[in-house]
């Protein structure tokens, strides 16, 4: 008997909007880890042009900004009129990873926490699009949960496990890429909560030349990151946010980052 088809579009309608919510209130550890670990690669590079994809209401798309010019996309409707009321620096769409918008190249490809979320029979697709959209010598940069963890999760917490929460395999990403040139550039597991490695980085690379010899890939667990990671309520991070939605006249989101609670802009 086959399981029932779940509706991730349907299911991440509304999560992805209270998650973007509370993630742009209060720093998220995972989010702050995925800032170093990004700034080690795109460090100093300030003209790129990057598609953050399942962006949500578009934390991590609004850091990126510093890198270039942001096009982010998420199939929440809801989360992204988040992500608009707060970083109109982004160009966001509404939209699946399955149907890219046609036509534009990007130097880097993001997906931050979105693979394990896609069911791996739509993943081939998926792929397609990024690579056809990939510039010669693009990156692609994915963070998933370690697969350990994902089995940790799915037996021991479901209740946090969301719709689909599947485990991603660094051979499963590197089979999805192989066939478009993109190959593996570096790989590094991190945790947020000292209970061993639980996310994986994974920087890909399309090849200028097909068949070009790749360099060995770096390989390491993040560690020592950990320490340089801000916790707490972020009430100074909120303030810089509204104080900067005031300057640019959007009161309603200055208010509800000052406020701290009641329905988000958007
Ligand atoms: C765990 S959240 C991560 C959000 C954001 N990248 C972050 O790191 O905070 C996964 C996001 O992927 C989006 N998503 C999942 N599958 C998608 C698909 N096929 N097309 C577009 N968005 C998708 C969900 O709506 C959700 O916002």
């Amino acid at each position: 008997v086959s399981a029932p088809a779940i509706d991730a579009e349907a299911f991440y309608q509304e999560f992805s909007l209270a998650v973007g919510a509370r993630d742009w209130r209060a720093p998220n550890p995972r989010h702050e880890l995925l800032r170093l670990l990004v700034a080690e690669r795109l460090g100093g590079r300030g003209r790129l042009r990057l598609l953050d994809v399942g962006c949500g209401a578009g934390v991590m798309s609004a850091h990126l900004r510093r890198y270039g010019a942001v096009t982010a996309l998420d199939f929440s409707a809801p989360a992204v009129a988040l992500g608009r009321a707060l970083a109109p620096g982004v160009r966001f769409l509404v939209g699946s990873a399955a149907a890219l918008p046609p036509g534009e190249r990007f130097d880097v490809v993001t997906l931050f926490d979105v693979l394990e979320h896609i069911p791996p029979a739509e993943r081939v697709a998926v792929f397609e699009q990024i690579a056809e959209r990939l510039a010669e010598g693009g990156e692609l940069i994915l963070s998933t949960p370690h697969p350990r963890f994902s089995d940790w999760l799915v037996r021991e917490a479901p209740a946090l496990a969301q719709a689909v929460e599947e485990r991603v395999e660094l051979t499963d990403v590197l089979t999805l890429a192989a066939p478009h040139g993109v190959v593996l550039d570096a790989y590094e597991t991190y945790d947020v909560d000292r209970a061993g490695p639980q996310y994986q980085f994974i920087a890909l690379r399309r090849a200028v030349t097909p068949g070009a010899r790749i360099a060995a890939p770096r390989t390491r667990h993040a560690r020592p990151l950990r320490r340089r990671v801000r916790r707490g309520s972020g009430i100074a991070r909120r303030v810089r946010l509204a104080a900067a939605a005031a300057r640019a006249g959007r009161w309603g989101a200055a208010a509800w980052l000052l406020r701290g609670r009641g329905a988000p802009p958007g």
